[in-house]
């Protein structure tokens, strides 16, 4: 056979292990790396390979993971007890066997940075050699906790040996050639093996790595395909590794980037995930962070500090300290320093929103300012308004959130609280230091604040110099 379409493959992720090295509470395909979870890496990019079904056997954390990863929830299966990663492999042989299907690819959960070519390799390279196990190894110095490949005389496979169970004097030396923790399975073939796993091992678990022995012992044609040193098929399971791990996916991001014509300044320092994009010509300074959905349009200037996530932005200028989530910002806008975008937010065309301004859940029209220091909640604005330096939307009156509206060409003074809900007419004014019970009428000028005295005799301190 010359290829495998991915139509013929189903694709099992193993993530129910707890992830003891990881000292966390946390289910270990939870970790994330540029904020998004270890799992999520793997289920996209399998997704992404039009696979015939993808499943994933999760278990410690098992409800957490379906709260936190819904999108594929549905695809979850079962390890009540984790026994072990070929115990695992024989909770989804029910969902598996009853497709069809004729080949199984199997990753571990805590491999996220596996890529589609290391994949398709192990894929094509299996369906090129005929063999019945195809799986990806690679090479290290130190082969650590990884399960060694030994081969025999003839250079075959003939099984792989956890760390804990290999022993020089009974394997040999140690190559350096480990087993990754991807495999590619004939499915006939693996029928007659998976329920034939026992658990002689130092840890008494069902291990998948048995199946190599037990193909070679029934003279199966087994198929490591051996990636060097390729640093994408490391596994996480320490902090350690963890951060290692995502400092070589960032690098490489950011790499890319640069090359696709992105001017990264402090490029160790900009950190930006793998399903944001960023069109050519935008300008970055680092220490910077970019995360989700992200959109960043060419002519935008992300200056230093500014934490970015599922937020779109075209042709504008975001100034040092912001922090923006889940906002829509378009063009000829300046934001910042320090202003805070909630989720929610909409910045139309021609904008500002300055130093200290929190904007939560709120459009701001074309050519509007919140220049200063000021907190905009639930409220929609039109065009061309001016809002004064510490105005408040007073939104929450302590059971629910209520909204206001700002007409066009509304001018609002400083101080003032719009205590929701309510409208301010089109053409409006607001005198400084009001606080805004009632809707204003379009053009009206609103003031309520107490009237000021000036008492020539009351001042104590000029009593004082007489
Ligand atoms: C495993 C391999 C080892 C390989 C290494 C590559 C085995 C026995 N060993 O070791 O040969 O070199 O990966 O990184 O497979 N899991 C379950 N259920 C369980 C146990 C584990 O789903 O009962 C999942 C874990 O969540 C994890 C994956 O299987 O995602 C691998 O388990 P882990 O304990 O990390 O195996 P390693 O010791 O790293
Ligand atoms: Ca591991």
């Amino acid at each position: 056979m010359s290829n495998i379409s991915g139509k013929e493959i189903i694709a099992v992720v193993l993530a129910a292990g707890k992830g003891t090295r990881m000292k966390s509470d946390l289910p270990k395909v939870l970790h994330q790396l540029i904020k998004k979870p270890m799992l999520c890496y793997l289920m996209d990019l399998l997704h992404r390979m039009d696979f015939f079904k993808v499943l994933a056997v999760t278990g410690h954390g098992h409800e957490l993971l379906r709260q936190k990863i819904p999108q594929y929830k549905d695809q979850f299966i079962l390890q009540k007890e984790q026994l072990g990663t070929g115990h695992a492999l024989q909770q989804a042989w029910p969902a598996v066997s009853e497709q069809g299907v004729q080949w199984l690819l199997v990753v571990n959960g805590d491999t996220p940075l596996v890529s589609r070519a290391s994949l398709d390799q192990l894929i094509s390279q299996t369906a090129v050699s005929g063999a019945d196990l195809g799986f990806l190894s690679i090479v290290l110095d130190d082969p650590e906790g990884y399960g060694r490949v030994i081969r025999d005389a003839d250079g075959k496979v003939k099984a792989v040996v956890e760390a804990r169970d290999y022993s020089q004097d009974v394997h040999g030396p140690c190559s350096g050639e480990v087993n990754s923790g991807i495999y590619l399975f004939k499915i006939p073939s693996l029928a007659g093996l998976l329920f034939e796993l026992d658990d002689s091992n130092e840890q008494n678990e069902l291990y998948i790595t048995q199946l190599i022995s037990l193909a070679f012992e029934r003279n199966m044609n087994i198929q490591a395909v051996c990636t060097g040193n390729c640093p994408e098929l490391l596994g996480i399971n320490t902090p350690s590794q963890l951060i290692a791990q995502e400092e070589y996916l960032r690098k490489n991001l950011v790499d890319e980037l640069i090359k696709s014509g992105v001017i990264v300044r402090n490029q160790d320092q900009v950190r930006v995930g793998p399903d944001a994009f960023i069109e050519p010509g935008v300008d970055i300074t680092g220490p910077c962070e970019v995360y989700g959905t992200s959109f960043i349009g060419k002519g935008t200037s992300i200056h230093s500090h500014c934490y970015i996530e599922d937020t779109l932005i075209r042709e504008s200028e975001i100034f040092s300290f912001s922090h923006l989530q889940k906002s829509v910002i378009k063009e000829f806008t300046t934001i910042g320093p320090f202003a805070r975008l909630r989720p929610g937010t909409e910045i139309e065309k021609g904008a500002k929103v300055g130093n200290f301004v929190e904007i939560k859940n709120s459009s701001i029209g074309i050519n509007s300012k919140v220049s200063h220091l000021s907190y905009i909640g639930d409220t929609r604005m039109d065009s061309e308004v001016n809002v004064g330096a510490g105005t408040i939307t007073c939104n929450y009156d302590g059971l629910n959130k209520h909204r206001t509206t700002i007409g066009q060409k509304v001018f609002i003074g400083s101080n003032t609280s719009l205590v929701s809900p309510v409208k301010l007419g089109e053409g409006s004014m607001v005198g400084a230091g009001s606080t805004i019970t009632q809707d204003v009428p379009e053009g009206a000028l609103a003031v309520s604040r107490s009237k000021q005295k000036n008492l020539a005799n009351k001042n104590p301190l000029k009593k004082k110099q007489k």
